[in-house]
C-alpha cells in the first residue's frame, strides 16, 4: 500500500465530511481496527529490517495527522460553520413506544393444555386443515347419512368433493394410527371449522385439542384418570367431574364429561343454567370400526379418545361470555392475558 496516495484519498474525502455521522464514518475508515492505519502497520514485520523504522516514521506521522484533522472537522461540526442540512426533527415531541406483544390467549391456554398431557408422557401431534373426507368421517365410522357430513355443516373444497376443512381434529387419530404403531398418547391442537352462523357462542372457524391411547388393555378408567388430572391442572384441584352417557360415531361406550360450575361451586346459576354442571368435553372408547380402519386389531388394541373446543375451555375458565372476542383484535380485551 503506498502512503502517498492514501494520504491523497484522506484530502481528498475530509473535504466531504459536514456530518457528526460522515466524521464517524471517516474516522473507522482510516483508524478503525481495519482501517489504512491498522493495515499499514500489520506489514511492518514483513520488512527488511533497515526499512522499518522509516515507513514507522510514516506511519505515525499519518496518524496524527488523521488525529487533527477528525479534532479540527469535529470543532467546526459543533460550532455549526459548516453547512449542515437544517434540524427536521423535533427532539421535544414525546417518542412513540415500541409496546411488547404477548401470546395470544387462545395460543396461551393450547400451550398450558398440552403441557399438562405432555407431563403425562403424551406426544404433541398435528395435521393438515384440508381434510380427505375419509379421514374426517368414514375412517371414523360416521356414516353416509350423518348430518355432520351434509354440505351444510361442513365446508367442502370447490371441484373436490372428496376434500373438505376439517370440522374436528378428530380425522388426526386416523393418520397418526396408520403413521404409527401403538402404543400411542397423542394430543392433537388445531383450528377446525364448520358453516355456522356467527353469534355469542358460534365461529365459523375455532380451535380444538383432541387426545388419544392406544395399547393393549387400555381401560375406561385410564380415561377418567387422565381426564381428572387434565380437568383439576385447567381448572383447579377442587373441582368434582362426571361422566354423562353419550353417543360419538367414532366412540364406544361413548360420555360427556362435565365438571363443576366454577363460578357456584356446583350449587346453580346462571352460568351453568342452574345445573351446577358445566360440559367441557366429549370422549370414549375408541370403536372398534376405527381400528378396522386403521389397520389395528380390535382384538388385540383398545384405547381411549376425547375431543374439547379450546374457546369453550377458555370462556368458561376466564368468564368470558362472547366467542368473538377472541378474533376482534381488540387490545382491551387481549391485554388481559
Ligand atoms: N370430534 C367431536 C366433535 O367435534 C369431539 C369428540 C368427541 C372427540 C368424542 C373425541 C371423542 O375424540 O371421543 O364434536
Amino acid at each position: 500500500m503506498d502512503i502517498e496516495s492514501i494520504k491523497a484519498q484522506i484530502d481528498a474525502d475530509i473535504k466531504n465530511v459536514n456530518s457528526f455521522q460522515a466524521l464517524e464514518d471517516f474516522r473507522t475508515r482510516y483508524m478503525g481496527r481495519k482501517g489504512a492505519i491498522a493495515q499499514l502497520t500489520a506489514t511492518i514485520p514483513a520488512l527488511p529490517p533497515q526499512e522499518r523504522g522509516a515507513f514507522g516514521q510514516k506511519v505515525n506521522a499519518l496518524k496524527t495527522k488523521l488525529l487533527s484533522l477528525v479534532e479540527e472537522k469535529q470543532k467546526s461540526i459543533s460550532s455549526g460553520s459548516l453547512e449542515t442540512p437544517k434540524e427536521t426533527v423535533d427532539i421535544t415531541m414525546p417518542g412513540i413506544a415500541q409496546e411488547l406483544g404477548h401470546l395470544h390467549p387462545i395460543t396461551q391456554i393450547i400451550n398450558e393444555i398440552c403441557a399438562i398431557f405432555i407431563r403425562m408422557g403424551f406426544s404433541v401431534v398435528e395435521g393438515p386443515e384440508v381434510e380427505t373426507e375419509f379421514n374426517n368421517f368414514t375412517g371414523l365410522n360416521i356414516p353416509l347419512e350423518h348430518p355432520s357430513r351434509d354440505a351444510f355443516d361442513t365446508f367442502y373444497l370447490k371441484g373436490h368433493e372428496k376434500l373438505l376443512l376439517r370440522s374436528h381434529t378428530s380425522p388426526v387419530q386416523v393418520r397418526a394410527m396408520k403413521s404409527r404403531r401403538p402404543p400411542l398418547a397423542i394430543v392433537v391442537p388445531g383450528r377446525v371449522y364448520r358453516p355456522d352462523a356467527v353469534d355469542a357462542s358460534h365461529l365459523f372457524m375455532f380451535h380444538q385439542i383432541e387426545g388419544f391411547m392406544v395399547d393393549k388393555g387400555i381401560k375406561f378408567s385410564d380415561l377418567k384418570g387422565i381426564l381428572e388430572v387434565f380437568a383439576k391442572g385447567v381448572f383447579g384441584e377442587d373441582i368434582s367431574m362426571r361422566f354423562r352417557p353419550h353417543f360419538f360415531p367414532f366412540t364406544e361406550p361413548s360420555a360427556e364429561v362435565d365438571i363443576s360450575c366454577i363460578i357456584c361451586k356446583g350449587k346453580g346459576c346462571s352460568v351453568c343454567g342452574q345445573k351446577g354442571w358445566l360440559e367441557i368435553l366429549g370422549s370414549g372408547m375408541i370403536h372398534p370400526n376405527v381400528f378396522k380402519h386403521v389397520g389395528y386389531n380390535p382384538k388385540v388394541y383398545t384405547g381411549f379418545a376425547f375431543g374439547m373446543g379450546i374457546e369453550r375451555i377458555a370462556m368458561l375458565k376466564y368468564g368470558i361470555n362472547d366467542i368473538r372476542a377472541f378474533f376482534e383484535n381488540d387490545l382491551r380485551f387481549l391485554k388481559q392475558f
